[in-house]
């Protein structure tokens, strides 16, 4: 048992006013998160404790203390006041795991400009589409991903700085690019935190959808009053824990715990930067007596395949939390969990959207493999009928997940898109878009998703986007993207197309469309299958019926098909 209380004790006492007193927040008082994850902690006695271990594949390692990490949030704030850049500016972060990733978002929303972090990985025009829809002001780079910045310029007259964190002066930079060195610049010591309120915007997170544009969901200050206490509630950070959340900040859970719910617990952080390795994961929680680990079923699929040799040669007895998001965490996972850590993995649920873990195991609850857990104290979760929104009352029936609205890091629209955003919301739910039961005991268990958007190794990838892509290959006339199953990844992405007059299917082919989506867009969005079809699956009215292709590969039943076209 721990300190925090069983979760039937918490459920009935809960307001989310806890967090708020925690944070010693009132209503209208002034409410900063890099103020809350840096200066706060600094005041709180804990200067000099260190808030980031950083290390790289090649094992060079830095070091900051929670005062190192105010001054250079300091630092960059002003820099980026010094630029010219207003408070609700766009200012995206497109790096690797760097300190200056972190220490970048934080700066950005000291001096009130809106954080969007973007993988690193994605191409041209997976960066074109998010930073054009968000109208970004500036953007923060690395020596390595700048040819993918200079490739958009032409369509981004929003953009006025690109600033290079790593620049060595081997390259020339061009006109609008500027040399930032975190930290070699003079450092500020004080620095006038923009007053932000609560419904001040401080991240955009984009977020595949199924048709057009990938979503820009916005967030605002106030949702640190949520991400604040699940870290504390479900990750159990405590004052003495060394945590590690394997996410990427291009994603929320890389924001929401990645820096944001931890740092505010004044946890110290690990960062990793680099690719997935079984045996130099384990060195990395051994080498730094890792204690709460918050990872995904993908990466803890991989590390089963590795199986438990590489286990044996580490000393993981540090690890005393493990948690896990991103997709359904399968009972085997957990199972294997206990037998070779000893712990098993918690599963964790939420979304973009919601900003922070809505239903979890809960430490100290019982654990039923497979299950993602319980609402979280203070959030009223439910399965509504699919067709009415109506909550269902019987265990066991499958319906879509819906939250009642009102928990503070609800995302509060989708940029230039409120009809979307609207859309999300009937009969006084928020409809999450994913399916699932409840079982007698309030336990709920994760069906699939809604939509056609892939979850593939965590990462939601929307099939439009990809479609799209693949289009402007001159070979291609049309095409429907789906998931696949696959046992690491969950889903992979599986392309049918339809080919122009005069060529032919082949091997080339194949690998020559893999490779052109893989650079416009990411890896992730790549084809791992392509599969050559003379047409499409289209309704009446024209609509791809990605269901059709999605049930074959999935071995389900089609279901209804009644507005097929006649091929
Ligand atoms: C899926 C990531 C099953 C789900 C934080 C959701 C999960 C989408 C789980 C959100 C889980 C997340 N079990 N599925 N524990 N956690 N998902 O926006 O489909 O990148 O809607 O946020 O991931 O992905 P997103």
């Amino acid at each position: 048992m721990t300190h925090i209380g069983s979760y039937e004790d918490r459920r009935k006492n809960f307001t989310w006013a806890i967090s708020e007193r925690e944070l010693e927040y009132k209503d209208e008082n002034v409410i900063n998160i890099g103020e809350y994850c840096s200066d706060r902690i600094c005041r709180m006695g804990k200067k000099d404790k260190l808030a980031l271990i950083w290390e790289n594949h090649t094992g060079e390692e830095r070091r900051y203390t929670f005062d190192d990490m105010r001054v250079l949030t300091n630092t960059i704030a002003a820099y980026l006041q010094k630029l010219g850049l207003k408070p609700g500016d766009r200012i995206c972060l497109f790096m690797d795991k760097v300190p200056e990733l972190y220490f970048g978002f934080l700066g950005i929303l000291k001096m009130g400009g809106i954080a969007q972090p973007l993988f690193s990985a994605f191409g041209s025009e997976s960066l074109v589409t998010r930073l054009a829809d968000a109208q970004t002001a500036a953007i923060f780079t690395q020596r390595k991903h700048l040819a993918k910045v200079r490739n958009i310029l032409a369509e981004m007259p929003s953009l006025k700085h690109v600033i290079v964190v790593d620049d060595d002066g081997s390259r020339p930079l061009r006109e609008g690019e500027l040399a930032f060195h975190m930290d070699k610049e003079e450092r500020v010591e004080h620095f006038d935190i923009y007053p932000s309120k609560a419904e001040t915007p401080s991240v955009l997170h984009y977020t595949s959808g199924t048709t057009g544009k990938p979503k820009g969901a916005q967030h605002v200050h106030y949702s640190l009053i949520s991400q604040y206490i699940t870290a504390k509630y479900v990750l159990d950070l405590k004052d003495n824990d060394i945590y590690w959340c394997t996410a990427d900040p291009g994603w929320v859970t890389g924001t929401s715990y990645g820096i944001i719910g931890a740092w505010a617990n004044g946890a110290t952080q690990c960062v990793l930067d680099s690719g997935f390795e079984a045996s130099a994961w384990y060195r990395f929680i051994e080498k730094h007596k890792i204690t709460v680990w918050y990872s995904a079923p993908t990466a803890i699929r991989s590390l089963m395949k590795e199986g438990e040799e590489p286990i044996k040669k580490c000393n993981l007895s540090s690890l005393r939390h493990l948690a896990s998001v991103g997709e359904p965490l399968n009972a085997e996972a957990v199972i294997w969990s206990e037998k070779v850590f000893g712990l098993p993995f918690l599963d964790t649920y939420w979304q973009t959207e919601t900003g922070s873990m809505v239903i979890s195991n809960y430490p100290g609850m019982k654990i039923k493999p497979g299950s993602m857990g319980k609402p979280f104290p203070g959030i009223t979760a439910t399965v509504v009928d699919l067709k009415t929104f109506e909550p269902i009352t019987k265990a066991g029936i499958v319906g879509l997940i819906a939250i009642k609205p009102g928990w503070p890091s609800m995302f509060r629209t989708y940029w230039n898109n409120v009809e979307t955003y609207r859309s999300k919301f009937k009969n006084g739910w928020y409809i999450s878009g994913d399916r699932a039961s409840i079982d007698e005991e309030g336990y709920f268990w994760f069906v699939g998703r809604d939509d056609d958007v892939i979850n593939t190794a965590g990462h939601l990838v929307g099939p439009f986007e990809i479609e799209s892509a693949l289009l402007e290959h001159p070979a291609v006339a049309e095409s429907a993207v789906v998931g696949k199953p696959d046992p690491v990844n969950m889903e992979v992405v599986k392309a049918f197309i339809a080919l122009k007059p005069g060529y032919e299917a082949s091997k080339d082919l194949d690998l020559d469309i893999m490779n052109f989506v893989r650079k416009k867009l990411s890896a992730l969005a790549m084809p791992q299958e392509i599969e050559f079809v003379r047409s499409l699956p289209k309704t009446r009215s024209g609509k791809i019926m990605r269901r059709v292709l999605r049930a074959k590969e999935w071995g389900e039943e089609i279901g209804d098909t009644s507005t097929l076209e006649n091929d």
